[in-house]
């Protein structure tokens, strides 16, 4: 409590009340001792003066011989109650000869213990002299004392006169004085602490105002305002303060909307985002960067980024960095089936130096499996190409070489070759289809189309070749199936397609059943043979470009493995789609789905 503000203030107020008041009280008291002693030092010289002047027997020369007169003069002169006047003789024992104290005439004055005979010594030689003594019969009580010389005509000392005077009056005044002046300090200092009280209070009650405020912002509550009373200081600090406040706050809320726009993107951005310090600790990971590494918030507190990065690509290893001294580029990391890219690059800390990295991982599954397609596909047409102008080539060296003069062989060879400019002739027509469709070039001539009617046509072309295997072909159509809406060639190729498909892949005597209905606002054309299937591993690939299950089987047959990505993206381009579901070794149900003419 006491070292608060308010009750330093009293105890200096009090200090400083108390201090002026006891020097001033000393003064005072010293100045009025000092003027009423001389004051009563000139009464007294005054009066020896004027006895001295009014008295013929003073001034004669033989005190001796008017002992009488004097005493009587001494008689006559108005002297105060507590004034004792002597007449001291000089003679070789200086003696009272005159007094209005009746026991000190005749005395030795000397002895007389009523007179100090320092003084007597002093005033023989010619000195007036005075001082004040102790009283001799008041206890603490003082008396002043002045012995004056006085001369006869030829200037030696006769005698003296010795007056006192009791001071006790003097000094009873002076302790009133005092007793007055402790009252008057002790009022004093007692308005002074409660003024200082309220003084104090004034200045510091603002002052508690801000602390208890400041202390509130201390704990984030920012809504703090003082009242601003006056226009002081500490109006100015109040003042101050509450324009403090308000930036603080406005800043605050800036920063915050700031960090959780930052969080926001953080958490909810589709790329993991790793920060690390020099040390090689992880000092933020948002959600997506832990589920990508499968780490916890623990891991992340207990293990360095190299021990978790180092086994996935040690090129971004903060080792691997530092080594280098290459803080920004990208790499590849694998995990599991996926593929991230980790852009990674430096952050300066306060000091302007490298603080640590930052590392994005960004899923290019995707990318690299399209990137991996395309190469594939520009593989797979070079390959596909490639073999039948070697197996031409070869045929025409052959010829060349002399085979041409045999002419069963040499009819045998260019047949191969003209099959084989075939086969050449339909993966580029096939391929310039897939362009066509890939970039949406093909003219389709939408109109409405009798489903019934194009799976006959499409039974009637296929017929003679599941004869030729001696299949059962089986076309079922549902009564009263609608109108297809759609560009009949390619709606004739996409069931072709199918259909050929299932022929070629089942096997002689084989039973393929093509079975038309209506499910909810689509129509559904399902082949369904008992052929040789497809086994699962290859079920989902089924639709890529040349895929084919077993290549050399497909070739033997004619096959490009383009045909199902022909038919799909047929289909897809008429709202429709094509889906497969296989057993391998027990047959295969094709279903393209295509929207009936009342739902387009
Ligand atoms: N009904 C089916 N039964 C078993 N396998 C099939 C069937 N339909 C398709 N496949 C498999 O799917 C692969 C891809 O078929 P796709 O029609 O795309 O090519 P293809 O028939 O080999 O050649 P083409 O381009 O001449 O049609 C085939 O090679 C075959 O392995
Ligand atoms: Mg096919």
């Amino acid at each position: 409590m006491f070292k608060s503000i308010r009750w330093k203030f009293i105890v200096v107020y009090f200090l400083l009340v108390f201090i002026a008041m006891v020097i001033v009280g000393v003064f005072i008291i010293e100045k009025f001792e000092e003027y009423h002693i001389n004051q009563i030092t000139d009464t007294m010289e005054e009066r020896v003066k004027s006895i001295i002047k009014i008295s013929s027997a003073i001034q004669s020369d033989s005190w001796e011989e008017v002992k009488e007169d004097i005493q009587n003069t001494i008689r006559q002169v108005p002297l105060g109650n507590t004034e004792r006047l002597y007449i001291i003789i000089n003679t070789d024992i200086p003696s009272i000869i005159a007094s209005n104290n009746s026991k000190a005439v005749g005395e030795n004055a000397y002895e007389f213990k009523a007179l100090n005979s320092k003084l007597i010594i002093d005033a023989l030689k010619g000195k007036k002299v005075d001082a004040i003594l102790p009283s001799l019969d008041k206890l603490n009580g003082k008396d002043k004392h002045l012995a004056y010389p006085v001369y006869d005509e030829v200037g030696k000392i006769k005698g003296l006169l010795y007056i006192t005077s009791d001071l006790t009056y003097v000094y009873d005044t002076i302790d009133e004085s005092k007793s007055i002046l402790t009252k008057a300090t002790l009022l004093a200092l007692f308005i002074t602490v409660f003024l200082g009280f309220f003084i104090a209070k004034s200045i510091t009650g603002p002052i508690n105002d801000v602390t208890i405020k400041a202390e509130k912002m201390a704990k984030g509550d920012f809504n703090q305002k003082v009242e601003v009373k006056s226009d002081d200081e500490i109006g100015q600090l109040a003042s101050m303060f509450n324009y403090l406040t308000e930036k603080l706050n406005k800043t605050l809320s800036e920063v915050y909307r700031e960090k959780s726009k930052m969080d926001t993107i953080f958490t909810y951005m589709a790329d993991g985002v790793i920060a690390v310090n020099t040390q090689g600790n992880i000092l933020h990971a948002n959600p997506i960067a832990l589920s990508i590494f499968n780490l916890t918030y623990k891991d992340i507190e207990s293990k360095k980024f190299d021990d978790i990065f180092s086994p996935l690509n040690e090129k971004i290893t903060l080792q691997y960095l530092k080594k280098e001294g290459k803080w920004e580029g990208n790499e590849l990391v694998e995990v599991g089936s996926e593929i991230y890219r980790a852009k990674y690059a430096p952050f300066k800390n306060d000091k302007n130096q490298i603080g640590g990295f930052i590392v994005v991982f960004q899923d290019v599954t995707e990318q690299q499996k399209l990137e991996n397609m395309r190469k594939e596909f520009v593989a797979n047409v070079s390959h596909e190409l490639k073999t039948p102008i070697t197996t031409i080539k070869s045929y025409a060296e052959t010829l060349l070489n002399g085979a041409i003069e045999d002419r069963d062989l040499a009819i045998q060879f260019l047949s191969v070759i003209n099959s084989e400019c075939d086969r050449m002739g339909r993966i580029v027509k096939d391929l310039l289809q897939l362009s066509n469709l890939d970039f949406k070039q093909t003219k389709w001539k939408i109109k409405s189309l009798s489903l019934k009617k194009v799976l006959e046509d499409a039974y009637m072309k296929m017929k003679m070749a599941a004869e030729e295997k001696k299949q059962s072909l089986n076309l079922s159509v549902e009564e009263n199936i609608p109108n297809i809406y759609a560009d009949k060639d390619g709606i004739e190729q996409v069931i072709l397609n199918i259909i050929s498909n299932a022929i070629k892949y089942t096997p002689d005597k084989g039973k393929i059943d093509i079975i038309a209905r209506k499910r909810e606002d689509k129509a559904v054309i399902t082949v369904k043979d008992n052929g040789i299937g497809i086994p699962k591993e290859d079920l989902k690939r089924i639709f890529e470009r040349f895929y084919r299950v077993d290549k050399a089987r497909s070739r033997a047959l004619g096959g490009t493995g383009l045909g199902l990505s022909i038919a799909k993206q047929i289909a897809e381009a008429h709202n429709g789609d094509i889906k497969i579901r296989s057993e391998y070794n027990k047959g295969t149900e094709v279903d393209i789905i295509l929207p009936v003419e009342d739902s387009v």
